[in-house]
């Protein structure tokens, strides 16, 4: 990777960084798993210095397996092939349902609580039982079966997680594509997985509007034939939905035809549970895959201590199951310790801004989870909304996804907390499986904007971006890389091992390269900095450049682009493209272009501005220096640095390498609005 590419973002406001303490144990309220720093660290270390005692304790103790294990960890994870508990079977369904529904029938699993404000559900660990296994039997009739791929594109309802969960009971290796892609990225995953089922809605609901699932999937189908059975969930009953029988069959029809229990396929410990696309430096989205056994300790044992899961606790992530953050934290983890989730299928702000916080009230929920994105945009619409729900049931309060300013922290520790939870700013991604970096609640000081400390079992080291050198000590800022295995992490790509091990093990040798930028700081706390490759995070949504720009040049009319991350108020960053035209194409077309974007990718994706410039600023070479692009469009150089050269160089560092020096000023002059 070049050092041009290599910034690191700046650092936040750090005026606000007081240490929190942790919160004292309420009446009523359960005493946390861990309860002091030591005792954390006393953990923290004998995972390193042990990690097959600490971790082949653990997956003893938290999960069932139906055959043990007899080794722990094996391999060489910085060559990309090391294993966790060999020989060990067990089943992840069985995980997240049987062994509770045997125990506890009548125990609510998951509480849906849809688009229409005061409508909810409870379903119990029997039903859900029933329910996956009648799904699962669907999914056998058709031929599903052991390692097959299967697509998932659902709304937020209850049948998603059947959906995934029946996958696991059969073995089948689940793919969700996130239900606000377009009709060409699902099917660009489609093909690459080689998905033979797909299993979506009519349509789904989110804040009041309509979103035409099926109607999208059969685009996407048009261009996939390797799918041959769709099976649809009727959520509104839409007479208009197109159905093409006898491709397609309603999943209530098929349920009702089945035997509401079907066994657990037996898995071995590294066979595939599911494979999760997600952006990188390249345009072709990639399959992460994760293995059964170690993601499934790795989530199970993260929801246990970091959200500090106790009986009779209500978790709510208020992520969408399309993401890691929802597979993880609204499925496998809460489900595999037993514990009540919560699949909310609105937005915070429908119909006000008070839906967070009414269903914290009316579902008692202990711990919540959602992404700074939404904290921020919540904390401008008013305290109001938060005031007048009763929130004493809630112990911790986490973030995800980006990193949280100071003033969001603030505002989610003093308005929604009273000043009484624990905030969890919890540090992972798709490829981690599961937390990596967070404070320990009833255990570690926290300090506003930090992530605070590794998860036991992770060992991080900051690298100089350029030279690779460990920065050792305080006070270092570099990137974020990982020195040792730990099972949760991804084991591959699906079907391009080569690029699993070009993205995350080549590039710093010896060392797992997360992409992230981070500081330790003088207390060896970890503050993550943003992303250093080409990814950029809109709402914790997390996008490659690379992909938004092949969508753009496939407009007839955009010769090349650049696209880039500004900072933004709400959504973290925002996307905006630079684009040259072809030549007899002029005029106006960044509307056209942004709909371009929307149709390749998603609306999620929408850029926020579309620039069209005579020419990209790029090196004698052709690079484009995306450096230029991020300053001027950070608007941090203005007309005035224009004016001397040395102005320029004190903002913009050495031009000498740009081909046409002249195009920095024309672009400055668009975002100062002069042209
Ligand atoms: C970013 C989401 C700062 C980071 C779980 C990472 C964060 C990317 C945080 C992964 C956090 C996630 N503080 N940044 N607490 N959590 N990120 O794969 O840049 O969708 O690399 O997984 O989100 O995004 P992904």
């Amino acid at each position: 990777m070049a050092a041009d590419d290599m910034d690191i973002p700046a650092p936040q406001d750090s005026a606000l960084t007081a240490l929190y303490a942790p919160k004292p144990v309420r009446p009523g309220h359960p005493v946390p798993h861990i309860t002091s720093l030591e005792e954390y660290s006393e953990r923290w270390k004998r995972s390193l210095a042990e990690p097959n005692a600490f971790f082949g304790d653990l997956a003893k103790k938290l999960l069932s397996w139906s055959r043990p294990f007899d080794v722990v960890s094996f391999g060489d994870f910085t060559a990309g092939n090391v294993s966790w508990f060999l020989n060990g079977q067990l089943n992840a369904c069985y995980n997240c349902v049987d062994r509770h529904a045997l125990t506890t029938p009548e125990k609510i699993a998951i509480i849906w609580d849809s688009d229409e404000i005061g409508v909810h559900r409870s379903i119990t660990f029997g039903e859900v039982l029933a329910e996956v296994s009648r799904l699962a039997n669907v999914l056998k009739a058709y031929g599903v079966g052991k390692g097959d791929a299967v697509a998932v594109y659902m709304p937020m309802v209850p049948e998603a997680a059947y959906a995934m969960l029946a996958c696991a009971r059969i073995g089948a290796i689940h793919s969700v594509v996130f239900a606000g892609f377009s009709a060409d990225a699902l099917r660009d995953r489609i093909l690459d997985a080689k998905c033979k089922v797909l299993l979506t809605a009519d349509q789904g609901k989110r804040g009041g509007k309509t979103i035409h699932l099926k109607k999208i999937a059969d685009e996407a189908l048009a261009e996939a034939p390797c799918v041959e059975k769709v099976i649809v969930f009727r959520r509104t009953n839409d007479p208009s939905v197109p159905f093409t029988s006898p491709r397609d069959v309603y999943w209530d029809e098929e349920v009702s035809k089945q035997r509401p229990y079907c066994p657990c396929e037996p898995m071995v410990s590294e066979d595939p549970l599911f494979m999760l696309y997600t952006s990188g430096s390249t345009g072709k989205p990639k399959g992460v895959l994760h293995t059964t056994a170690g993601y499934l300790l790795g989530v199970t044992a993260t929801t246990k201590y970091v959200f500090d899961l106790h009986e009779g606790d209500v978790h709510g992530c208020m992520a969408d199951v399309g993401w890691i953050t929802g597979h993880s934290y609204i499925l496998y983890g809460p489900l595999s310790n037993g514990v009540t989730t919560v699949m909310f299928e609105s937005i915070p702000t429908y119909p006000n801004a008070g839906r967070y916080w009414d269903l914290v009230d009316t579902h008692k929920i202990t711990s919540f989870y959602t992404a700074p994105t939404a904290i921020r945009a919540l904390r401008r619409l008013g305290d109001e909304h938060v005031a007048r729900y009763d929130l004493s049931t809630l112990r911790t309060l986490g973030s995800v996804g980006e990193p949280i300013n100071p003033e969001a922290w603030l505002w989610y520790h003093d308005i929604v907390g009273r000043g009484r939870c624990n905030i969890v700013d919890t540090y992972w991604q798709t490829e981690t499986g599961s937390i990596i970096v967070t404070p320990m609640p009833g255990a570690t000081p926290t300090k506003p904007g930090s992530a605070t400390l590794p998860f036991f079992g992770i060992d991080i080291a900051v690298l100089d971006p350029t030279t690779g050198q460990e920065l050792a000590g305080n006070n270092v800022t570099g990137v974020l890389a990982i020195r040792n295995s730990f099972p949760s992490v991804a084991r591959s790509i699906y079907n391009d091992h080569a690029r699993f091990l070009d993205t995350y093990l080549n590039p710093y040798k010896g060392y797992y390269f997360s992409g992230d930028g981070v500081t330790r700081d003088e207390d060896g706390y970890y503050w993550i900095r943003g992303r250093v490759d080409d990814v950029i995070n809109v709402a914790g949504h997390r996008l490659s450049t690379a992909e938004i720009e092949s969508a753009l040049i496939l407009h007839p009319a955009c010769a090349e682009a650049a696209v880039i991350g500004v900072p933004d108020e709400v959504t973290g960053q925002a996307i905006v493209c630079f684009c040259t035209l072809k030549a007899g194409d002029e005029g106006d077309i960044a509307a056209a272009l942004k709909a371009q974007v929307r149709t390749h990718i998603g609306p999620f994706a929408t850029p926020k501005r579309v620039v069209i410039t005579p020419e990209l600023p790029k090196t004698r070479s052709g690079k484009i220096m995306r450096r230029i692009l991020r300053k001027v469009a950070g608007l941090e150089v203005t007309e005035k640095d224009l004016e001397t050269e040395d102005g320029l160089r004190e903002k913009l560092g050495d031009l000498t390498t740009l081909a046409e020096p002249g195009i920095v000023a024309v672009l400055v002059k668009i975002f100062a609005g002069r042209t």
